[in-house]
């Protein structure tokens, strides 16, 4: 959460770095800032998203080749302009702009207090540039080398960027826990949360590492740990085209992603599965690829849409590989002491792959020996990192909050992957793998047929769009797309929503049955289909209103619900990301109906760096 963004070369850097806010918003958009050195030390900042920023900036003359920007997503402090970022040290000769939070700020601001700093906000960060300035007085020494004794002392995570009044042409930033690239262009430098700010001007990148600093100074990048060892910067080429971070003509990310699963489902699968000879490969598990087939049990950690995904990942792990599996929230996981034998596998799911409680997961499983894979969307993200080895879902850049074409990236990928340790281990019959390639390779084109039905379910949309609660209901691999389904109506809409195994419903949430609540049933032909007939009848007859999502030809529940979507058949294990189709833009419609901002919800950030 917080996207930062910095430049230093011959352009504007006011255009540049407004611009790349503009591409991180999705990280944070409580309120925008930047800083230049125009004539001063300058800091401008607003609360509200960067369009805010940019109209009070208007007009004024932001000539500089040196900046930095960053957007928020509040920790410390409510949104405001006082707390937004950059934040300026004691003598107004200092700024930082950060993302991550400094635990011990709190005994570091007494400190300083009883020394006589006075400070303008309540946040963290302003305390973290205080110190810096403090400890740079004190000692004496240089910027970089006052920043990297700070960082000795500060506990928690950052990314951060420091400027300075005395030096035109320095940037230092430095990263731990929260994620920075730095951009390498002709003489000149970009300083990002992700590369999306970066790649319209160059796609040399340096990622760097937790406990690196990086200096530019005068034209030259150096990097060092902050042990002081000087360290050889690793200069990548990221392979990121600028229509993958734009919206193409549709109207929100969050549409254009819906519809681009066709296309992201199919470049999952591409080089990696191939029905006609047989071939299923995914480079990434290399060696580690037996630790699975010979895994006592799997441990599956995640947050959010990506724990759903683990969830319907349960259910094809213990079909197809007979492996028992836990599906653990990430952040419940890391502070439960778990036990963690030999023989146990933890595979990690996160599109951003900067999770923070997905990170912290991984590290106490490998701290006890554990071997993990990873299962990411962002190349290069923290995540695959730190695993021993994974697969990356390559459904290209997610920028709508709501997780839509990561969920069924993520889902190929670990079909996938369940199918290579299934065929390994003898648990599956070559003529039962065989279909299961070719099925999958069907799946693009039904996701495209369910994508066809965009303007019925728009008319669903607006008989519900001012329901004031939603139940979900499905059985089996359908009951994670309950649970996924009334995510995404709550995310974007702020409908409360509850999605629950439909049989599970007759404790409870049946009691909040009446006429006026939509139940949304996911009731597609598969091994618990006349279970969730049944439990339709059941929700009838207290008079629920039933949207139903059946199969293709289906006669018999088309009698009981008051909608029917019906959708392409496919085998049960592949049916989630078939059926989810419906439910995200049944969510999306309603919430433009309701004037919602689809991409940007409230109070949430697409990228959660911070526990
Ligand atoms: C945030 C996002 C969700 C996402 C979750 C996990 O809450 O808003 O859409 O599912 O984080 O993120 P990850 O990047 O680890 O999949």
């Amino acid at each position: 959460m917080c996207g930062i963004v910095a430049y230093v070369g011959q352009r504007q850097a006011s255009d540049i770095i407004i611009k790349g806010l503009k591409r991180l918003e999705y990280r944070g958009y409580d309120s925008a800032g930047i800083a230049l050195l125009n004539g001063g030390l300058n800091v401008y900042k607003k609360k509200g998203k960067v369009s805010e920023l940019e109209n009070f900036i208007k007009g004024q003359n932001l000539s500089s080749t040196i900046g930095m920007g960053h957007t928020r997503w509040a920790t410390h402090g409510e949104p405001n302009d006082e707390n937004a970022h950059p934040h300026y040290s004691a003598t107004k000769k200092l700024a930082i702009i950060h993302n991550g939070i400094i635990e011990n700020y709190n005994s570091l601001k007494q400190d300083l207090l009883s020394k006589g700093h006075r400070f303008e906000s309540e946040t963290d960060t302003e305390v973290f540039i205080h110190f810096i300035e403090d400890i740079k007085n004190n000692e004496k020494c240089s910027l970089d080398e006052a920043v990297r004794l700070a960082l000795t002392k500060v506990v928690g995570a950052y990314a951060i960027v420091v400027m300075s009044l005395e030096n035109p042409n320095l940037l230092i930033a430095a990263r731990k826990g929260s994620p920075l690239v730095v951009g390498v262009g002709k003489g000149e430098f970009f300083m990002a949360s992700d590369a999306t700010p970066i790649i319209e001007y160059t796609n040399e990148v340096v990622y760097l590492n937790d406990q690196e600093i990086a200096v530019v100074n005068n034209g030259a990048l150096t990097v060092k740990n902050t042990a002081n060892l000087p360290l050889t910067p690793y200069v990548q080429t990221v392979d990121l085209e600028l229509e993958a971070i734009e919206k193409g003509g549709y109207e929100h990310f969050m549409l254009k992603e819906i519809f681009e699963q066709v296309r992201s489902i199919k470049d999952c699968m591409r080089g990696r599965l191939d029905s006609n000879s047989g071939r299923l490969t995914l480079g990434g598990l290399r060696e580690y690829v037996n630790k699975l087939v010979n895994a006592d049990r799997i441990l599956i950690v995640a947050c959010g849409t990506s724990w759903h995904a683990g969830l319907v990942a349960e259910y094809f792990f213990e079909e197809f590989c007979r492996i028992p599996v836990e599906v653990e929230y990430a952040s419940e996981f890391r502070y439960r002491n778990p036990v963690i034998r030999e023989g146990d596998v933890v595979i990690a799911i996160s599109q951003s792959g900067e999770t923070a409680d997905t990170l912290a997961a991984i590290e106490l499983a490998k701290s006890k020996g554990a071997i993990i894979f990873g299962v990411c969307n962002v190349v290069g993200s923290s995540i695959p990192r730190l695993t021993h080895a994974g697969a990356y879902t390559h459904a290209g850049p997610e920028i709508g909050v709501a997780s839509t074409k990561a969920f069924t990236a993520q889902l190929t990928v670990l079909n996938m992957i369940a199918l290579i340790v299934a065929q390994k281990k003898g648990t599956i019959t070559e003529q039962k793998f065989h279909e299961m390639l070719v099925e999958m390779e069907t799946i693009p084109d039904k996701v495209e047929k369910a994508l066809k039905l965009n303007a019925q379910i728009q008319v669903i949309a607006d008989e519900f769009k001012n329901a004031r609660n939603f139940i979900y209901l499905g059985r089996g691999y359908n009951f994670p797309v309950a649970l996924e389904g009334a995510l995404k109506l709550k995310e974007i809409s702020y409908i409360h929503a509850e999605g629950y195994p439909a049989a599970e419903m007759k404790h409870g949430p049946i009691a909040l049955i009446d006429e006026e609540m939509p139940v949304a049933f996911i009731a597609t032909k598969d091994a618990s289909y006349e279970k969730v007939v049944s439990n339709i009848q059941e929700v009838k007859a207290r008079k629920g209103r039933v949207i139903a999502i059946v199969t293709e030809g289906d006669t018999h529940i088309p009698k009981m619900a008051e909608f029917v979507i019906e959708v392409p058949d496919t085998v049960d294990a592949l049916m989630p990301m078939v059926s989810v189709i419906p439910l995200q833009l049944l969510s999306y419609h309603i919430a433009v109906m309701r004037g919602c901002n689809v991409d940007q919800p409230r109070n949430l950030a697409k990228s959660v760096t911070v526990e």
